[in-house]
């Protein structure tokens, strides 16, 4: 939550900031801020609630002097509401430092209440303000930036990034990082800050992702970082592996109808490199080791939302490969319940961003029980798989869109990967059953791509027709049950409709109640060739809610008979193993709800109250 740039280099600041605001924008986006050093060396900043927009027209009718140094920062509320006063950048009580910050910082209150008592005013009601104004007097003492942010981080306790900069000192910007991220974009003769690489991956590819508790000073030709100690740090450069045109819309809608359209290649682009001959081999589990992975007696996946929904997959897949038990926990309830974990577990934690801080303190509780954590990640310098003992990065390059689609597809894809790993080491599927199944994952993204230009134009009448809808219901059966959970989150997140996802088989003992006539029902149908199918199970879960007057839409593999004379609507999928299904059933379901929430005018890339990355607890 809340996107963070800062700069050094050239008389652009402006142009950087905004630039790398607008990527990072999906962090919050309940105000924005900049601060720039101008060529007197004053600080100039500005400030507006709202959207990024808000303040780019405000600098267009009321320029602000451009600069070399700078700092600005995406909102995304916590402390105080999403007003001007509250947006960042916070100033000192002289005015002569900036400060902006991502996080909470828990014991601001106690911090506050000191500085009053010591005269100090406050102008906003935020957390930050705190920061910014102890920062101001350590530099009044030290007259060293970097010094000063030392001595404050050492008595702030939560999580934070903090940058900052002064009007005595030119050409220097120092960031802080506890548990919320910070990367340095190295360029020449200028260097950037952000809180991913998106903030600056317009000017330079090489990048440093910045540890835990450490501190980091930038000028124009100079990176120095150090941890909370003092001490210096060494650090490693990492090349973005994507370029800023992946972060663009490039002509499409919204971001969102970039991002569905890219799933076939986040599966592909996952897969890619890690078949060979037909056997699935990730070198990235290597720290754990065979053996370790041989012996396992229990696996925990954790994850959030859509993550946890793609961690409820790999659970099927996983068993039913692997043979080893698997528990899907939601990271927030797995940390605080005293999990009993052994070093025969192995917890698998799911983040699109990397940056969740509720999967972020599960998986620091894991490690320090003694667990092995494999973390699956999208985001290259994050810092789960930091902290992660291994990591399988997903493929499915940036995603703007604050609700996750691509991201999801090639979460589903990594577990995959890793439950056929898992079964070839551990011996529970013979060559020929792994080589199956990787060929099954191997056709995912042309059945995507046929999903895709099959269904679009008549999804989006479907979504058309239902813009007065009050409420949707989603129903799945086994590897259905996620992808009924997925399709209703993305249509409360996105059209803001009530939506609810339910087994298909929990039906009658509860929900079934909620059935009245004309009540849209999303049921995802599996395929009728799988002689273990639930196929006819669904048929009559279908049948019972058509006899109480729901309207049925069916997602169902084309050429399925038995469910055209008990549907309104069928979306066909083509066909695939039943494990598979779920990566073809829950494309219309993406489609459906951004379909939904355009038809009703809504923005489908910042729904209202959200972010992308959750960076507090
Ligand atoms: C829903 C959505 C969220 C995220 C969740 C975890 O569309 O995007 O539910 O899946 O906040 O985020 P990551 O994967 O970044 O940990």
């Amino acid at each position: 939550m809340c996107g963070i740039v800062g700069y050094v280099g050239d008389n652009k600041s402006i142009e950087v900031l905004l630039g790398g605001l607008r990527r990072l924008e999906y962090r919050g986006y309940d105000s924005a801020g900049v601060a720039v050093i101008d060529s007197e060396g004053h600080i100039g900043t500005r400030k507006r609630a709202g959207k990024l927009q808000v303040l780019v027209d405000d600098l267009e009718d009321r320029p602000l002097a451009n600069g070399a140094t700078g700092i600005g920062h995406t909102r995304w509320a916590t402390h105080g509401g999403p007003t001007d006063r509250n947006a960042h950048p916070h100033l000192s009580a002289d005015g002569k430092l900036a400060l902006i910050h991502n996080g909470i910082i828990e014991n601001f209150a106690e911090l506050k209440q000191e500085l009053v008592e010591s005269g100090a005013t406050f102008t906003s009601e935020t957390d930050t303000e705190v920061a910014a104004l102890l920062v101001g007097r350590e530099y009044e003492s030290t007259q060293d930036l970097t010094e000063a942010l030392r001595r404050v981080v050492a008595r702030l306790h939560g999580a934070f990034t903090l940058l900052v900069m002064h009007e005595d000192q030119p050409g220097v910007v120092v960031g802080a990082r506890r548990n919320s991220p910070l990367v340095i974009g190295l360029g020449d003769g200028e260097n950037f800050l952000g809180s991913d690489v998106a903030a600056f991956v317009e000017f330079t590819r090489r990048a440093v992702a910045i540890g835990q508790d450490q501190i980091v000073t930038i000028r124009p030709d100079s990176v120095e970082v150090i941890d909370f100690g003092g001490a210096p740090v060494e650090t490693e450069e990492f090349d973005v592996a994507w370029d800023a045109s992946a972060s663009e819309k490039g002509g499409w809608s919204s971001f969102m109808a970039k991002e569905i359209s890219e799933e076939p290649e986040a599966v592909g682009n996952t897969i890619l490199g890690r078949v060979h001959d037909g056997l699935v081999k990730l070198a990235e589990l290597d720290p754990i080791g065979d053996a370790a992975l041989a012996d396992l007696d229990r696996i925990v996946i954790i994850a959030c939302g859509t993550a946890a929904y793609a961690g409820m997959l790999g659970k099927y897949a996983i068993e039913a490969w692997a043979r080893v038990p698997v528990d899907v926990e939601l990271s927030h309830e797995f940390r605080y319940r005293d999990p009993i974990l052994t070093e025969r577990t192995l917890v698998i934690s799911i983040s699109q961003s990397g940056e969740t801080m509720d999967t972020l303190v599960a998986v620091q509780h894991a490690t320090a029980a003694g667990a092995r954590v494999l973390s699956v990640c999208n985001t290259q310098g994050a810092t789960i798989p930091r902290e992660s003992q291994a990591v399988v990065y997903t493929h499915a390059g940036p995603e703007v869109a604050v609700a996750s689609t691509k991201a999801f597809v090639a979460q589903v894809t990594a577990l995959y990967l890793i439950g056929l790993h898992l079964a070839g080491v551990r011996g529970t599927l013979t060559d020929d059953q792994i080589r199956e199944n990787v060929v099954e994952l191997q056709a995912i993204p042309d059945k995507i791509a046929e999903v895709l230009s099959v269904s679009q134009a008549e999804i989006g009448q479907l979504a058309h027709w239902m813009t007065d809808t009050q409420s949707v219901l989603f129903l799945g059966r086994n590897v259905g049950y996620p992808v009924a959970l997925e399709g209703a989150l993305k249509l409360k997140e996105l059209a803001y409709i009530h939506a609810e996802g339910f087994a298909a088989g929990e039906l009658k003992h509860g929900p079934i109640a909620l059935i009245e006539p004309g009540q849209a029902v999303i049921v995802v149908v599996p395929s009728p060739r799988d002689p273990n199918s639930l196929h006819p199970k669904v048929i009559s879960n279908i049948q019972e809610i058509r006899a109480r007057g729901a309207r049925v839409i069916a997602i169902a593999e084309k050429g399925d008979a038995a469910v055209l004379p008990f549907a309104d609507e069928v979306i066909p999928i083509p066909l695939a193993g039943s494990l598979f299904e779920p990566l073809l059933a829950v494309v219309p379901l993406h489609i459906f709800g951004m379909e939904l929430a355009s038809a009703k005018g809504l923005d489908v890339d910042q729904p209202r109250n959200l972010a992308k990355s959750v960076t507090v607890e």
